[in-house]
């Protein structure tokens, strides 16, 4: 069973001036015609995106976009096929790749700045992100505001990084992975 999205407005439109491929939940129905209407120069600053698929056994999926503005990264994540009514660890990985079925191949979380592991309120790794928090339905859509990383080429950019999802919730404490469990999705993150 697959879900069908509505992303915002902004949000596709950035991503048809860009060039993007739409992800594959935007392939029917009325986002290109969204993308394809919106006109130019509506989304300022630098962008980075990253299409999740599902490792093997498991079937997440969704996108999550970087968009960097006034000094801080905004974070808008849109992922279905989590377990309903569940918190998972989320983070950005720091080598982008999700070649291997486990999704290991993302390496350890990414953290530039040789911090512990821990909550976004405590000193964190760069890539240590807020819980996803999956719906009744399986999923998550949020939207939260970094301090540290970028999307602009530099230590701090996420941009060649890899965005993974996690079984099981982030107790933001166990050194250095928050222990939450399996690697249930992966993408890469690309600049745009
Ligand atoms: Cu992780
Ligand atoms: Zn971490």
């Amino acid at each position: 069973m697959t879900h069908s999205f509505t992303w915002p407005a902004l949000a596709f439109a950035a991503l048809a001036l860009a060039g993007c491929a739409a992800p594959d939940a935007g392939k029917s129905g009325p986002m290109s015609m969204m993308g394809a209407g919106m006109g130019g120069g509506m989304m300022k600053g630098r962008m980075a995106v990253a299409s999740l698929t599902p490792t093997q056994g498991n079937n997440v999926r969704g996108l999550v976009m970087f968009h960097e503005m006034d000094g801080h990264l905004m974070v808008h994540a849109r992922i279905s096929g989590l377990k309903p009514n569940a918190e998972h660890g989320f983070h950005v990985h720091e080598t982008g790749s999700c070649a291997s079925a486990d999704g290991t191949s993302a390496g350890g979380h990414f953290n530039p700045d040789g911090k512990p592991h821990g909550p976004p309120t405590a000193a964190h790794h760069a890539g240590d992100l807020p819980a996803l928090k999956a719906d009744a339905n399986g999923v998550a859509d949020q939207k939260f505001m970094l301090a540290g990383p970028t999307v602009t080429a530099g230590p701090a950019s996420v941009v060649g990084r890899a965005v993974v999802v996690h079984a099981l919730p982030d107790d933001y404490t166990t050194q250095p992975t928050g222990n939450s469990g399996a690697r249930i999705a992966c993408g890469v993150i690309a600049g745009h």
